[in-house]
C-alpha cells in the first residue's frame, strides 16, 4: 500500500490547497506517534490490569487533558472521544433532542448538522428553523430573535464556514440562545486549533471538534465537550472497561458516550499535533493565516473574470477562499490545478449546500482554496500565477 501510494502519487511534490478537508503537512511528531504507540504501547485503555493497558489509559488521559487544555475545559472528563466531528456532531445532536423540540440552525452548516437534523425533521422527531445568511455568509441576527419559540431547545452555530470561511457572531449568538434558555452546539471542525476557542468565558454547552483539520492530528479522531450538568443520550452502548457487572451503560462521563476501544494510535498524534499548536500559539497560527488569506484574496483579486465569496476582511474569516471563474467548470479547474500544475484544492458543494444557495453558487459550486499554517506567500504566488494562465485562457 505504502508502495503503491509512493508511485501513483508523488504526493510531496504536490502543492496543498486543501487544509479545510484536512490539514497536510502534519508536524513531524504526528507522523511518528501512531506508529511508536502500536509498536510500544499498545494495550487496550481501562481493559485489563497490565503495564501496557496502564500505559495506553495514561495516554487516553493526556489526550483529554491536551484538548480540554486547548478549549479551556477545567474538567477533562467532559472531553469524549469521537470519529471526526460529523460522529461528534450526531452524537450530540441524537444526544440532546427529543420528540417535540424545535432547532435553529444556519443556512452555514455542513451535511453533518444538515442531515441528522433532516433524519430527526422527517421521522417527525424535531421541527426546525432555518437562520438565512448573507451573501458573505453571516447570519441574519435580525431573523434570529424572531425565531425562538417555547418549544426551542438547541442553537446550532458554525463557527467558520467550509465555503466562504465567515465567522459566525458567536458571542451575540450564544447571548442571544442563552436569555431564551436554549442551548448552543457548536461546531468547530473548521476553527479548532486555529482560532482561540475558550468553552468557560463563551459558556458553550456543546462544542463538536474533529482531530484532522486545524489541530493536526490523524483522520479518526476528534470528540465533544459536553458542559457539566448536560447528560446526553448515548448514542453507543457497550463495553467501556468500566462496572461490567451492570447491564446498562455506566452514567458517568466519559463512559457515558465513548462506548468501545478508543483509537489509542491516532489519539497519540493527535496529542502531538495539540503540543505543537501548544508550543506554536493558536496566536502565531492564526496571525499567519490571516495574512496568508489577505495575500491571497488580494492576488485572486486581480485576476480578471474571477469572483470571490466570503468576507473581504481576513479577520472575519478562517483560512478559506471561494471562488468561481466566469464561463469555466469548476470541477475544470481543479483537473487543470493538479494535472498541469500539481496544485490539490477542492471543487463544488464542499459538502454545504445551502451555504451555496445562500451565496449563490448552487448547485454548481466553488473552486475553495485552504491553505494552512505551513503555506509560504510563494506557494501562493505559484498558485494565483497557475490562475492567472487558466483565466487567460477561459478569456480566449
Ligand atoms: C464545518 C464542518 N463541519 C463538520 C465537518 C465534518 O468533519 P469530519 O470530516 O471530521 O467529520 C466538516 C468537514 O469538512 C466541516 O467543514
Amino acid at each position: 500500500m505504502i508502495n503503491d501510494f509512493e508511485q501513483a502519487g508523488n504526493c510531496n511534490s504536490n502543492l496543498y490547497f486543501d487544509n479545510a478537508a484536512t490539514s497536510w503537512p502534519k508536524p513531524e511528531a504526528v507522523y511518528k506517534a501512531p506508529e511508536i504507540q502500536m509498536r510500544q504501547g499498545c494495550g487496550n485503555p481501562g481493559r485489563s490490569g497490565h503495564t501496557r493497558t496502564l500505559e495506553a489509559d495514561r495516554l487516553v488521559y493526556r489526550a483529554r487533558e491536551a484538548v480540554a487544555g486547548l478549549f479551556r475545559v477545567a474538567d477533562p472528563s467532559r472531553i469524549i472521544f469521537a470519529l471526526n466531528a460529523t460522529d461528534a456532531l450526531n452524537i450530540a445532536l441524537k444526544g440532546c433532542l427529543g420528540k417535540g423540540d424545535h432547532v435553529l440552525y444556519t443556512s452555514m452548516e455542513h451535511n453533518s448538522v444538515l442531515r441528522p437534523l433532516g433524519t430527526l425533521r422527517r421521522d417527525g422527531v424535531i421541527t426546525t428553523t432555518l437562520i438565512p445568511c448573507s451573501e458573505t455568509g453571516f447570519p441574519d441576527l435580525d431573523f434570529l430573535e424572531e425565531a425562538y419559540r417555547a418549544d426551542t431547545r438547541l442553537l446550532v452555530i458554525n463557527h467558520a464556514s467550509n465555503v466562504t470561511g465567515t465567522i459566525a457572531p458567536l458571542q451575540k449568538m450564544i447571548q442571544s440562545a442563552h436569555r431564551r434558555g436554549v442551548m448552543v452546539l457548536l461546531d468547530a471542525a473548521q476553527t479548532a486549533g486555529t482560532i482561540e476557542i475558550d468553552t468557560g468565558a463563551l459558556e458553550l454547552d456543546l462544542l463538536a471538534f474533529t482531530g484532522h483539520k486545524g489541530l493536526l492530528g490523524p483522520t479518526g479522531t476528534g470528540g465533544l465537550y459536553v458542559k457539566k450538568g448536560l447528560n446526553l443520550k448515548p448514542l453507543r452502548e457497550g463495553g467501556t472497561g468500566s462496572q461490567s457487572e451492570i447491564d446498562l451503560h455506566p452514567e458517568s462521563m466519559p463512559e457515558r458516550l465513548e462506548a468501545g476501544t478508543l483509537n489509542n494510535a491516532g489519539l497519540a498524534g493527535l496529542i502531538e499535533g495539540l503540543a505543537f499548536i501548544e508550543q506554536t500559539g493558536i496566536a502565531a497560527i492564526r496571525e499567519h493565516e490571516v495574512e496568508i488569506r489577505a495575500y491571497l484574496y488580494q492576488q485572486l483579486q486581480a485576476i480578471s473574470g474571477i469572483r470571490l465569496y466570503g468576507p473581504a476582511d481576513p479577520g472575519s474569516a478562517s483560512c478559506i477562499v471561494s471562488f468561481t471563474l466566469d464561463n469555466t467548470d469548476c470541477g475544470e479547474i481543479g483537473y487543470i490545478l493538479e494535472n498541469n500544475y500539481g496544485i490539490l484544492c477542492r471543487t463544488g458543494l464542499h459538502c454545504a449546500p445551502l451555504a451555496h444557495k445562500a451565496i449563490h453558487t448552487f448547485p454548481t459550486g466553488t473552486v475553495r482554496l485552504s491553505p494552512g499554517y505551513f503555506t509560504t506567500r510563494a506557494d501562493i504566488d505559484y498558485l494565483t500565477g497557475a490562475l492567472r494562465d487558466i483565466a487567460k485562457l477561459a478569456a480566449g
